[in-house]
């Protein structure tokens, strides 16, 4: 497992896209992710990436983790082969999963999150990237 990207929940997503940029990194595009109420932007890094995490409402998990901690680091995310064995794997150790099944995630991955509760306060997500 590679650590895929590590997830940063922000107030003002061209603030600190102009953030990394000052800091010298290569900051991609802004991404609309209406289904979970988001708009995103990656930080590349090569291997792994920061995700920068916008809410686009307040109720969303974003919007409430920002209302309660302020910006900052919000989940990391391990990439894997397959997402589905993943999961399956994880349910058969008995760790606590907020998606049962694999959604869709930013450019053409698909996801799922495990709840902090079982990563010792980590919010944490696996990853499978489409295959090329
Ligand atoms: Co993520």
């Amino acid at each position: 497992m590679t650590l895929d990207h590590v997830g940063i929940a922000v107030k003002d997503l061209e603030e600190a896209r102009q953030t990394y940029l000052t800091l010298g990194f290569e900051v991609g595009p802004v991404e609309e992710l209406p289904e979970r109420k988001l708009r995103i932007a990656m930080v590349r890094l090569g291997e792994s990436n920061l995700e920068l995490l916008c809410p686009t409402d307040p109720d969303s998990p974003v919007g409430k983790f920002l209302a309660k901690n302020g910006p900052g680091i919000q989940h990391l995310c391990y990439r894997v082969d397959n997402i589905d064995k993943k999961i399956e794997e994880l349910r058969a150790a008995g760790v606590r999963l907020i998606d049962e099944k694999a959604r869709p995630g930013a450019h053409g991955t698909r996801v799922a999150f495990v709840h902090p509760a079982s990563v010792g306060g980590v919010l944490t997500e696996f990853c499978e990237h489409a295959r090329a």
